[in-house]
């Protein structure tokens, strides 16, 4: 083979790769930490993932087989938003449980690939290089890396046990220009918290005499273990159409479907179109009559009821174990009202980054250190903490993990 021959086949992209690759793309901790509990074969509370058993599978397998026996699944789709059945079942769903505004409906509503396709077109739409988004300290990883992706500066707004403080929001707003705020209100990833209704008000009080967008992402909506979920930010905010709403059906479902949703105002419908048909035309409708399927025929109320009782029941476990074996140790943790998370605190000090390090490898059980869902810049903030989740991890398995981590942390704080 010639020199230039060889050169060719080892093709590297040196010159090709774009800016937004090479330079906004950090290493994830998250992949990192997934990485370590593999390599190590170790038990792990950090996948932040429904479990297997909980999908609904042959139920799917029906619609589906039902979707592909329809014939219009196979040629392309020419509504960009997706399927209007799908739209209106969610809306229907939405009006029902109190969450929609009286000026949306059907056609505000598209179709994403998961909820993180709908963050991805929201980001699209609304950040340009070097625009402030404001986030929750701390937030979701991946939307970090979206809104980074797009060149957004993220700065996050301080919060405690009920999300965002409306004192530093405020502060923030009436210093500096953002796009918008990201918030995920009911049962957060990574921290477990919920922001209660009389905060939520104050929130968009402070927004509505700004020009700063909300963007609400609520995956977790239907999963609240202690009562009814709130309504939503978009519902709240009423005749001010600043909210875009997020959601999807990988918890309620399955995340193998990849299917989402985001509830948009009028002003941003062509704008999404467009964007849409740049970023590969249409979401498969085969997928999208299945889950139709799905829903028409399943008692919705029931489904629910069974995910809120398995990891409501998943939850007490971890729970407890925590209060036999981290709470004696000084690790404090939260009790999440819904959701897969909860969140620790280390005792004053102490790298949680380090100690997940070191339980992975010698104790063989994962967690998730706080440093992973900070902005960049602003890791630091979070290395106190760690993030915890009961949903993938069966219930002899949470108390086998809790007594590797306390086993961990003993020795980690005596060497
Ligand atoms: C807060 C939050 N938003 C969005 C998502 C995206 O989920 P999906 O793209 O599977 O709908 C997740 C998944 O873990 C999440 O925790």
């Amino acid at each position: 083979m010639s020199e230039m021959r060889k050169k060719q086949a080892d093709f590297a992209f040196r010159e090709q790769v774009s800016t937004m690759a090479r330079e906004r793309m950090g290493i994830s901790e998250i992949g990192e930490m997934i990485s370590l509990v593999l390599e190590n074969g170790a038990l792990s509370f950090g996948a932040g993932e429904p479990s297997a058993d909980m999908f609904p599978k042959e139920q799917i397998r029906d619609a589906m087989t039902k979707a592909f026996g329809d014939s219009d699944v196979w040629g392309y789709h020419h509504d960009e938003f997706g399927l209007m059945e799908l739209r209106e079942w969610i809306a229907g769903r939405m009006s029902a449980d109190d969450m929609l505004p009286a000026w949306a409906d059907a056609a505000n509503i598209i179709i994403t690939n998961g909820g993180g396709e709908a963050m991805s077109l929201v980001t699209e739409a609304l950040v340009d290089p070097g625009a402030l988004v404001l986030v929750e300290s701390p937030t979701y990883t991946e939307s970090l890396l979206t809104f980074r992706k797009q060149g957004a500066v993220c700065v996050s707004i301080a919060s405690d046990d009920d999300g965002i403080i409306p004192d530093e929001l405020a502060r923030v707003v009436s210093s500096r220009k953002a796009r918008f705020l990201y918030t995920i209100p009911n049962f957060q990833n990574p921290s477990g918290r919920t922001t209660p209704l009389d905060r939520r008000l104050k929130i968009l009080e402070i927004l509505r005499d700004s020009d700063v967008a909300l963007v609400e992402d609520d995956p977790y909506h239907y999963l609240s273990y202690d009562g009814c979920p709130l309504t939503s930010y978009i519902k709240l905010a009423g005749d001010d159409k600043r909210v875009i709403h997020c959601s999807s059906f990988s918890k309620i479902i399955a995340p193998g479907l990849r299917a989402g949703w985001a509830v948009i105002p009028d002003a941003l419908i062509d704008i999404f179109c467009t964007l849409r048909i740049s970023s590969g035309l249409g979401r498969p409708l085969a997928i999208q009559k299945g889950i139709w399927h799905y829903l028409s025929e399943v008692d919705f109320a029931g489904r629910v009821e069974a995910l809120r009782a398995e990891y409501r029941g998943r939850r007490g476990v971890m729970l407890d174990s925590i209060e036999k074996h981290l709470t004696p140790l000084g690790i404090k943790t939260n009790r999440p009202a819904g959701g897969f998370f909860i969140w620790g605190n280390m005792p004053a000090g102490m790298s949680a980054r380090k100690f997940a390090h070191y339980a992975v490898k010698e104790e063989k059980i994962g967690i998730i250190p706080g440093t992973a869902f900070y902005p960049s810049g602003e890791e630091a903030s979070g290395d106190g903490s760690f993030r915890m989740s009961y949903a993938k991890v069966s219930s002899d398995s949470i108390d086998e993990g809790m007594t590797r981590l306390a086993r961990a942390f003993r020795v980690f704080m005596s060497r």
